[in-house]
């Protein structure tokens, strides 16, 4: 077909996408299709004649704008086609301007904050070639043994969706077509947080009632969000692979969400099948894979290798490659690649760490960190004074500030937990610094010099935690403790007396018991990226006010795992009868509950009302709070509610978030917070695993955690 100025169709952009879809599918060989479902693994001169040849579709980790310009010029200006090739980078948390892990914006409880994060990421990628990331991490995560808890939003759907929903919009904008923009993967589709003893890449086996009411969710989030693609799960679900499961890729994905994108799979997942045991041979794989919804092979090269052949066979048919293929372009069309496949040289000068950028990583920093606990109060600190010892294997580390997946970033920029604070206190102020001990491994080499400068201070400053490379992928611990000595290296520090501050820099929830009992004042700063020394320490001496909540459990040991908010009340809750659901050397209760973050000021709930207190199955309720902040600083509160679904056709928990609003308030300032409940917060998989609204009482709860409820309430759906 011509198009205008007797150009083909598919080169016209005048004419609608799926006509230009269309045209080109009409125009493309077997092979040519099939290269569109596969996507390699950094750039090897051996690749350019299949470029040439129309046989690649996507490359991943090829950063640069004159490298992606290099290889896009052979698939545009030497192919016959001419079909751009697409770009894809894990842009998880940040390019440049490293960001706080995803753990730690969840902290935040601000999903506009995601949003911000998510567009500047975008920006400067795209300045380097790179079109398409794969994040957000939705996976729900239970279990802190497994590292890739780190990437995501903790445990609880509700606040998963509404992450979900803000890195789709920031990495994608409201127009892919617009430079500075990426096309977003929501993944890993799905449950791969469920994995069994926390381990990574292990078996998952969950009902389909608590898939859809757990899993699910932030998911369906992204897709409502317009997420272009979705990278399939390594995991096994319930027998049947992630990665070939054609109940969750396309009777869920498709069927029942519409998803229009297109399922990369994830790193060789396809090819895993063998090892799973579901396929025999490459070609069983390929064919069961593409066959439940997978279009594109991430370097497994087993569609490169086998679909051309199954269509031949006709065991694959070419409607159904012909659909995968569709896909693929249409997000190739919406990000403009026909008309702008390359990236204009030296744009990312100036994007990259802009000043502007780095300004939010300081605020993304702030507003992740949590204040576990601040006794006397110790904290703030005043900024004069006179001797400050600094020690611990984090405090004078740039690397491991930048977490996990953050192998773009540099180092050099990130400011220390030691260079903040130094930068911080007034010039008369002493600063002594000890390493403490390693990140790893039983030397103590360094406790007796910590012990020393610990004894000639007026406070201690303990900077503990995980190195960035055990947490992420392929980093399930076996414990949650502090790794190597650092456990002992704060019990030394604590016995000498001196008063302490610890400052946690990790990736997931630590069983730090014995430090939550002892130690005066906590900070969980999570991996805080390259403004974490400045934000430690504006908290640290009082220049910003904590306002940071968990999104995880902070299970008392790991024996208590999983340990999650909103768990079901068994036919025998935990009481302090002896025949209930409990341990018999351990309390039940977490060490730091989901939601939990102090303030260095005191916030005030009152006035609950709920109206109507009746409602219909398809009414909405609205809920209004007023808080007040009755000390003495300005401050922000996360004000949480829950409510509880107390009699249904299933088991329901016994507490489910289903609103949130982080709000500033003035001192002395009082303000109302209103919520509204109406089929997306109160539907559930009922017993028929339908998506309903059952009659009944419901229970609601407004505080500042999950366990510190401030305000109850009730009302009633009426049939
Ligand atoms: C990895 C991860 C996935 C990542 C992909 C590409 O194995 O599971 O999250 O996006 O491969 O790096």
């Amino acid at each position: 077909m011509k198009g205008t100025k007797g150009k083909p169709v598919y080169l016209d952009a005048s004419q609608p996408i799926d006509k230009r879809i269309e045209d080109l599918i009409s125009r493309m060989t077997l092979e040519e299709k099939v290269g569109q479902t596969v996507q390699y693994s950094t750039f090897q001169e051996k690749d350019e004649a299949l470029i040439r040849q129309g046989l690649i579709g996507s490359f991943l980790n090829v950063i640069g704008a004159e490298q992606t310009n290099k290889i896009q010029k052979i698939a545009v200006e030497q192919s016959r086609l001419g079909i751009p090739l697409i770009f894809g980078l894990d842009v998880i948390h940040g390019f440049k301007t490293i960001f706080p892990i995803p753990l730690g914006i969840a902290s935040s409880w601000e999903p506009d904050l995601a949003k911000q994060t998510a567009s500047v990421a975008a920006a400067e990628a795209s300045s380097e070639g790179v079109r398409w990331t794969f994040a957000p991490m939705v996976d729900i995560a239970r279990d802190p043994r497994w590292g890739r808890i780190a990437e995501g939003a903790g445990e609880d759907p509700y606040l998963g969706s509404a992450m979900a929903r803000s890195y789709v919009e920031g990495f994608q904008g409201n127009d892919l077509s617009k430079h500075g923009t990426l096309v977003a993967c929501a993944k890993h589709y799905v449950a791969y947080g469920g994995a069994e003893g926390g381990r990574d890449y292990n078996t998952v086996d969950v009902s389909e009632r608590t898939l859809r009411d757990v899993y699910l969710p932030p998911f369906e989030a992204a897709v409502k969000a317009g997420v272009g693609t979705i990278m399939s799960a390594f995991n096994d679900l319930g027998g049947v692979p992630a990665s070939c499961n054609s109940f969750t890729l396309t009777t869920i994905l498709r069927g029942e969400w519409g998803f229009e994108g297109f399922v990369v799979s994830d790193w060789n997942s396809i090819r895993e099948l063998i090892n799973h045991g579901v396929a025999a041979t490459p070609s069983e794989a390929a064919k069961k894979a593409f066959e439940a919804g997978v279009d594109m092979d991430m370097v497994g090269g087993v569609y490169q290798t086998c679909l051309v052949q199954l269509v031949k066979d006709g065991e694959v048919s070419e409607k159904t490659l012909d659909a995968a293929v569709r896909r693929v372009l249409r997000i190739k069309f919406k990000l403009g690649l026909f008309e702008h496949p390359y990236v204009e040289l030296g744009m990312s000068s100036k994007v990259i760490k802009r000043k502007e950028h780095v300004a939010l990583a300081l605020e993304a920093a702030r507003k992740s960190i949590v204040l576990l606990k601040n006794k006397e109060p110790i904290l703030p600190l005043k900024k004069d004074v006179k001797t400050i010892a600094v020690i611990g294997p984090l405090a004078d580390n740039q690397p491991d500030l930048l977490g996990c997946w953050s192998f773009t970033g540099e180092p050099e920029d990130v400011v220390t937990i030691l260079d903040g604070i130094k930068r911080k206190v007034s010039m008369k102020t002493r600063i002594l610094y000890s390493k403490g001990c390693e990140l790893e491994g039983t030397a103590k080499t360094e406790f007796e010099d910590a012990t020393k400068k610990a004894k000639e201070a007026d406070v201690a400053i303990l900077v503990v935690g995980e190195g960035r490379f055990i947490t992420g992928e392929a980093s399930s611990r076996s414990t949650l403790d502090l790794p190597g000595v650092q456990d002992e290296l704060v019990k030394t520090v604590f016995e000498t007396g001196v008063p302490l501050v610890l400052v946690l820099v990790n990736g997931r929830p630590l069983s730090i018991s014995w430090v939550a009992e002892h130690v005066p004042a906590i900070l969980e700063a999570w991996h805080p990226g390259i403004q974490g020394g400045n934000a430690v320490a504006d908290i640290l001496f009082g220049d910003y006010n904590p306002a940071g909540r968990l999104p995880v459990t902070f299970p008392r040991t790991v024996g208590q795992v999983p340990i999650y908010y909103n768990y079901k009340n068994t036919g025998r809750p935990a009481s302090s009868e002896r025949w209930t659901s409990k341990y018999i050397d351990l309390p039940v209760t977490p060490l730091f509950p989901f939601g939990h973050g102090l303030s260095y000021t005191n916030f005030e709930y009152s006035n609950l009302r709920i109206v109507p207190d009746r409602i219909k199955v398809n009414g909405k309720v609205k809920v209004t709070v007023d808080i007040q902040n009755v000390g003495a600083r300005k401050g922000d509160e996360v004000v949480q509610l829950y409510i509880r679904d107390v009699v249904a056709s299933v088991t329901r928990p016994v507490k489910e978030l289903k609103g949130f609003k982080r709000i500033t308030l003035e001192p002395g300032e009082k303000r109302s917070v209103e919520f509204t409940l109406g089929l997306e917060e109160l539907a559930f998989t009922n017993i028929d695993m339908k998506r309903v609204i059952e009659p009944g009482a419901i229970e609601v709860m407004v505080g500042k955690s999950s366990e510190d409820i401030q305000l109850k309430g009730k009302f009633e759906i009426i049939a």
